[in-house]
């Protein structure tokens, strides 16, 4: 009997499987890939191999039981958080951000989204170890890895209807063209170039093909060299790094500007969630 019932488990899980995803993140990355025929695209066969055992998919689990569990000041879970489609609607949310939101009367990414509702939800606040530790094995990054997989595969396609989600995406192109900093770098210095341009092993995605740049801001991704699941707002304080210039405070306005631009550019394409890069 036992025996029996053993037997039939596996199956069982391998129908939920297959029923519940359309289509994996590596299927996505093949066909952007066979499509488009990019170098960035297929940089990495090791990461490609990798994909199906991603890490990420751990540390979304985590992310889940987080999200439902009663938490913090006023013991809440992060049910009720509305992330633009209403609450507690996650499906297709992540593709949607940056985007205004009435009940703060700003423009706000994921990241600054979900720290609101932790923070008018639960009742944690800016000191709470909660919201001031996002980079590492996270709350932060645990609910986004999560939160951000319910948009696998759907279009990039934030909303551009509030003028000031036009003004946000507008200060983003300002300061993806602004040379600045002792090196006179600008965003565009390396992400512009012709396909297949590197800077030492890696391959730099071009803002201008729109089946690189998806791949190129489909964070959250696991980053194999750093053994951690990373944001976009990481990405954008690596390349300001990397610029040499002044480091930034999460969530803020530079940040926000920044991931809506880029969101804006690869507009229609889909989405990896979650990705594994270098
Ligand atoms: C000095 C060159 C340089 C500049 C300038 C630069 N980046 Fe990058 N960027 C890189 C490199 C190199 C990578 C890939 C990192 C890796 O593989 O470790 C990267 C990665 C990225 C990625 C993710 C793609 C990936 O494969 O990891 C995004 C998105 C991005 N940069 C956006 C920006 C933005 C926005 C700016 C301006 C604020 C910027 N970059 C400025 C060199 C640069």
């Amino acid at each position: 009997m036992i025996k029996k019932a053993l037997c039939a488990l596996p199956l069982a899980l391998a129908l939920v499987s297959t029923t519940s995803t359309a289509k994996a993140p590596e299927d996505i990355l093949d066909e952007l890939a066979a499509k488009s025929k990019s170098p960035y695209l297929t940089q990495s066969p090791q990461n490609r191999m990798m994909m199906p055992d991603n890490p990420a998919y751990d540390i979304a689990a985590e992310g889940e039981q987080l999200f439902k569990q009663k938490r913090g000041p006023k013991n809440a879970s992060l049910e009720q958080c509305d992330f633009g489609k209403g609450p507690g609607v996650l499906k297709g949310a992540y593709v949607e951000l940056p985007r205004y939101f009435s009940d703060t009367g700003k423009v706000m990414d994921f990241e600054s989204r979900l720290v609101y509702c932790m923070k008018t939800l639960q009742g944690y606040t800016d000191n709470d170890p909660q919201i001031r530790q996002r980079h590492g094995n996270t709350d932060i990054m645990k609910l986004t890895t999560y939160i951000a997989m319910q948009s696998n595969g759907m279009p990039w396609n934030p909303p551009m209807n509030h003028p000031l989600e036009k003004a946000m995406r507008d200060a983003g192109e300002e300061l993806f063209y602004r040379r600045a900093g002792p090196m006179d770098f600008n965003c565009a210095t390396c992400h512009t170039n012709p396909s297949g341009t590197r800077i030492r092993a890696s391959v730099l995605p071009n803002i201008k093909i729109p089946e690189e740049w998806t791949k190129a801001i489909s964070w959250p991704a696991y980053r194999v060299g750093h053994e951690a699941v990373r944001s976009s707002q990481h990405r954008v304080l690596e390349c300001l790094w990397q610029m040499r210039y002044p480091n930034l405070k999460p969530d803020s306005d530079v940040n926000i500007a920044l991931i809506s631009f880029w969101t804006d550019r690869a507009r229609g394409q889909p989405a990896i969630l979650p990705d594994m890069k270098r």
